[in-house]
């Protein structure tokens, strides 16, 4: 290190003590100046360099040349108003800045400058002044840095945060919108905007509980749902939110927490969503499933029922037969007498019980024909208004016109009065019923699952105690009942139920408890070409025939037996056989004898009408009677058949082998007279 001293700054007079103190300050401060010089040098961040008093470049750091450009050679002596833009020339900002720094003490800005090669760079300048010790201006101080990167950064987080705010605010389909730690709104974007109906000016500022029902504010769900995304960051929840007009819709509401750097809680960010139409279409499907289910159900229950009655009916068709054959060979016996007339009723009533159940197994004898539902409900009203008391006025409302229904009259009339009884039993404190038709066309499949169509609606609406939901899902179930034992079979809307079903048709149960019941029963219309074919069977006077010989075909022995000794009362042959195969052989032996096959359709194996295909084919001219409980038969299987409904009295049987022996070539049902 070089030392310079000069003689002003050594006095000679001095002590020799005082020379090395003054030597040893002296040496200090030009360490102190070289190690400032050092420092400014090594500092490659910060342009440092000095200006005369006119703004002449007068000294020049690394930092200086890394930024702009120019060695301190080329720059030394020029001025400093080359690093402005043209623009900030033009205004003079670099002499104003000198003088604000003069003036001030210091200039301070950040602004656009310019690199040796031409390109920009964004600077945070300060000037200072540099004073002599006795105020006299000598140059200023100037340290710039360059903020190129940091503006960029800032300049593309701005941006990227103005095009989320657009994104926020373009988005339509989600409300989108911010709340203070008060939960006023603070922002709302377009989607906010047109799901709940307000406008930016009329919802800034508001508190966001309006937007929740009148209930949900009472029981203080808007708080509590800040409160809980305070604690746990997040809330999240489905439920009814009310819009502008009042209207309300099924949001997804979600609330997230919005913290600062210092994780206090800004506000809130509400995302809402309105999902009414996948509420509605998933209520609608697990509506459907529900229905699908109990259809299921019923049909599950119905097979079985089917089943039970199906056999209970031939084991009464022997029970009924066997009495019938009994009464008539009794001595003449009073006593007797009476309890075989009791027997047989007792069966008869047995045998409308199993006839209930395979009416609600879809699998009673349906004799269907045009029926007039108005008329055939005036031909009921003393019925009706016997079998309930008089204290419930009954009245009926009829379109002027109305299709005809294609039905099984009897069945309907028994239905009417099953319903009206169940309305009367509903109204123990006395009520009205009123008993109404009216037409309903469907034209979609789902609507009322029904196939697309005209229907005769009759309906039975009573003022009466009503059903609970739990009650009304299982009214149709079979022997469903809440009338105690003994009181009801809950049989009665079961067999409407299956016999609507098998008509076509539906019933359908409104009711709400304590206010009533409506029971509908949908019929299908006549369809034109039906009108002319099915009409009554004339039921001829019972001519004797002559002895014949039959063939009786059943698997079920018992069945076998009563029809066979029902057959030898009217004086005929029997000849029997317990499935298909065996008539057919015995018709191979000795079919020239044989004059009638009576066959039961359900057997193992080969069934009735299997059977009877088979005696065409071989034998053309031998009448068949097919003995049936079930419906379930190819109609056209049916056709010249005479057929008889199981279970069956010997007076039934007697009626069909007469019609036989007349063939009329169409279709006869005998229905059994205990309906
Ligand atoms: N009009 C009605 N008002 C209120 N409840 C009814 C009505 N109709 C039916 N119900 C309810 O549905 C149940 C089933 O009716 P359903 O007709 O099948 O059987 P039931 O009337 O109890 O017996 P049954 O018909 O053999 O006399 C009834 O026990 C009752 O609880
Ligand atoms: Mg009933």
């Amino acid at each position: 290190m070089v030392i310079r001293m000069n003689d002003e700054q050594i006095r000679p007079d001095a002590q020799q003590n005082q020379v090395v103190k003054a030597t040893q300050v002296l040496e200090t401060a030009a360490d102190r100046d070289d190690r400032y010089r050092l420092l400014v040098e090594s500092i490659v961040d910060y342009a440092i360099y000095m200006l005369d008093p006119q703004g002449n470049i007068a000294s020049w750091n690394p930092g200086a040349q890394r930024f702009k450009g120019y060695t301190s050679d080329e720059i030394i002596g020029q001025h400093f108003s080359q690093f402005y833009t043209e623009e900030d020339r033009a205004t003079d900002l670099p002499a104003r800045a000198l003088h604000i720094a003069a003036t001030d003490g210091r200039f301070e800005q950040e602004g656009w400058r310019v690199r040796k090669d031409g390109s920009l760079m964004w600077a945070h300048v300060l000037i200072d002044p540099i004073r002599s010790p006795d105020g006299q201006l000598v140059g200023y101080a100037k340290i710039t840095r360059d903020l190129s990167e940091r503006k960029a950064t800032q300049d593309a987080l701005r941006q990227s945060e103005q095009r989320f705010r657009l994104l926020v605010q373009g988005v339509q389909d989600y409300a989108i919108y911010m709340l203070d730690p008060q939960g006023a709104v603070s922002s709302w974007n377009r989607g906010a905007q047109r799901f709940k109906g307000y406008t930016d000016e009329e919802i800034i500022g508001q508190h966001f509980s309006r937007f929740y029902t009148e209930e949900d504010r009472a029981t203080g769900l808007p708080a509590r749902a800040l409160q809980t995304v305070a604690t746990e960051g997040r809330f999240e929840a489905e439920g009814w939110r009310v819009r502008k007009d009042g209207t309300r819709f099924w949001a997804h509401v979600v609330i997230d927490a919005i913290r600062g750097d210092h994780g206090e809680l800004v506000g809130f960010a509400k995302i809402t969503r309105d999902v009414t139409e996948r509420r509605n279409v998933q209520q609608e499907l697990e509506a459907t499933r529900a229905r699908f289910i109990q259809s299921q159900k019923m049909e599950a229950i119905g097979q079985l029922t089917g089943g039970v009655a199906h056999d209970f009916n031939n084991l009464l068709a022997v029970v009924l037969g066997n009495l019938s054959i009994a009464r008539k060979r009794l001595p003449n016996d009073p006593k007797l007498l009476q309890l075989i007339e009791n027997s047989i009723q007792a069966a008869e009533r047995g045998a409308t019980l199993t006839k209930r159940m395979l009416a609600f197994a879809r699998r009673q004898e349906l004799t269907r024909g045009p029926v007039d539902v108005p008329e055939l409900v005036r031909g009921m009203a003393e019925l009706l208004q016997r079998s309930i008391s008089s204290n419930i006025p009954v009245s009926t409302q009829f379109p002027l016109q109305l299709p005809l229904a294609f039905v099984d009259a009897s069945q309907l009339e028994l239905a009417l009065l099953n319903l009206t009884v169940n309305a009367r039993d509903a109204m123990p404190d006395g009520g009205s019923i009123t008993i109404s038709a009216r037409e309903e066309r469907i034209s979609t499949r789902e609507a009322a699952g029904l196939p697309a169509g005209s229907y005769v609606c009759l309906s039975v609406t009573d003022t009466g105690m009503g059903m609970s939901e739990e009650t009304l899902a299982k009214a149709t179930e079979p022997f469903f009942t809440t009338k105690g034992v003994g009181k009801g079979t809950g049989l009665g809307l079961s067999m409407i139920h299956g016999f609507a079903g098998q008509s076509g048709g539906r019933l359908v149960l409104k009711s709400i408890l304590g206010q009533g019941t409506t029971a509908e029963l949908w019929l299908p219309v006549v369809e034109a070409h039906l009108l002319h074919q099915e009409g009554e069977t004339p039921h001829p006077d019972l001519p004797i025939l002559n002895p014949m010989t039959v063939l009786v075909v059943d698997d079920d022995p018992l069945v076998l037996m009563n029809i066979s000794a029902m057959l030898e009362d009217l004086g005929h042959e029997v000849l029997e056989a317990t499935s298909g195969q065996q008539a057919l052989r015995i018709l191979r032996r000795s079919a020239e004898i044989i004059d009638l096959v009576i066959t039961d359709q359900i057997m193992p194996g080969m069934s009735g009408v299997q059977l009877i295909e088979a005696i065409r084919a071989a034998h053309a001219e031998l009448p068949v009677i097919l003995a049936s409980g079930y419906s379930e038969l190819p109609e056209d299987k049916l056709t010249g058949l005479v057929r008889l409904g199981k279970p069956f009295e010997q007076a039934d049987l007697a009626r069909a082998l007469v019609t036989i022996m007349r063939p009329s070539g169409q279709v006869l049902t005998f229905r059994p007279k205990h309906s």
